[in-house]
């Protein structure tokens, strides 16, 4: 059931976390599907709910940089520490770090791997949430695995809301599309995940380009489950997704549907579309990323042949944007 975000109902769904229960919360990514890290029975009920591979390991949420040592290996004066503090610059806020994992968290958080990926989030509800229920939360996407993420909370009670205790409203996420995962496990620090954060801020930031990877590796990735977020096919929805560019014009369908970035990137009347949404009159990408998923969702409900979607650059939120279509697009071309 969805609740207005008070005071009242964010203790009462701290309340669940800390009784072995499971809360749906926003983050200023997307939603999470949160239980108590430390809670094995509670983590494994995630596992079910999402219908996720056990070996897929979930984010740990902690409620800020201090409490990191709760949960990873850190170095002992970690404040202090100029990788750190220039990680920890990006906290709160949508970057995940992949750090060994301290015995404290259970094997089925981390998916039986030893290291574990922690963040803390921006939005004030999870933090409100995370401060009340004095453990961390470990939360993936809310969403059934490898289908489209949620960003509102209408669209995670559509799918999950007969298996969870509470579903908090935070109203639509900012940034729209998860977290940019960075592995310290290496040096260069490894981007796992294009996400919130773009891989030039980050590199930028700790003065070494940190390595990206490209579609070979991407490869690699999927199939030694490094981040098996990054499946080569997952968002996805049910209608029929290509990109607009490899649209064969002499096969259009009856009922075509566009997500569009905004005229810019292509025009809006070049077929009969059956329906249009423009994530952004002015092209503007973080508009984009902010509007996808639940575009892509309500599009998805409208019974069409085929949806076309547009393409961007791969740079800065770009590359989080593309990382996704290319995997929604994925298992129809
Ligand atoms: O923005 C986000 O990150 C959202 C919000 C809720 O925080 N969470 C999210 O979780 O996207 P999820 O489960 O959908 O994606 C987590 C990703 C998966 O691809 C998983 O493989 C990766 O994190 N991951 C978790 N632990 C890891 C580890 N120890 N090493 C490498 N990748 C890890
Ligand atoms: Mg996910």
């Amino acid at each position: 059931m969805i609740y207005t975000a008070t005071e009242k109902h964010i203790q009462l769904a701290a309340k669940r976390i800390q009784e072995g229960g499971l809360v749906v919360f926003p983050t200023e990514t997307v939603y999470g599907l949160g239980a108590n890290a430390f809670d094995e029975n509670a983590t494994r009920k995630i596992f079910e709910v999402k219908k996720r591979p056990v070996d897929n390991p979930l984010i740990v949420h902690i409620a800020s940089a201090n409490e990191i040592g709760i949960v990873a290996w850190v170095p002992d004066d970690v404040q202090n520490d100029l990788l750190f503090k220039r990680l920890f610059s990006f906290w709160p806020g949508p970057l995940t770090l992949v750090l060994p994992v301290k015995s404290s968290v259970p094997s089925v958080v981390t998916g039986g791997k030893d290291s574990v990926a922690v963040r803390v989030p921006r939005h004030p509800i999870a933090l409100a949430l995370l401060k009340a229920a004095e453990v961390p939360i470990a939360a993936p996407s809310a969403n059934i695995s490898s289908r489209i993420s949620a960003t509102t909370a209408a669209h995670v009670e559509e799918t999950l809301g007969n298996n969870v205790d509470m579903i908090l409203d935070g109203g639509p996420c900012e940034v729209g599309v998860e977290s940019t995962i960075l592995s310290l496990l290496e040096w260069p620090p490894r981007i796992l995940r294009p996400g919130g954060v773009s891989a030039e801020r980050i590199s930028k930031l700790l003065d070494v380009p940190c390595s990206l990877p490209d579609s070979e590796a991407l490869d690699e990735i999927s199939k030694n489950i490094l981040a098996p977020g990054m499946l080569k096919e997952h968002y996805a929805p049910k209608t029929r997704m290509i990109f607009r560019s490899s649209l064969d014009r002499s096969k259009i369908p009856e009922r075509v549907g566009l997500l569009s970035f905004g005229s810019s990137y292509g025009p809006l009347n070049d077929i009969p579309y059956r329906t249009k949404m423009v994530l952004s009159e002015t092209g503007n990408l973080y508009e984009v990323a902010n509007r996808l998923f639940s575009a892509l969702y309500e599009m998805d409900k409208l019974r069409l042949d085929l949806i076309l979607v547009d393409e961007c650059e791969e740079a800065g939120i770009g590359r989080a944007i593309m990382d996704r279509l290319r995997r929604a697009v994925a298992k129809f071309v």
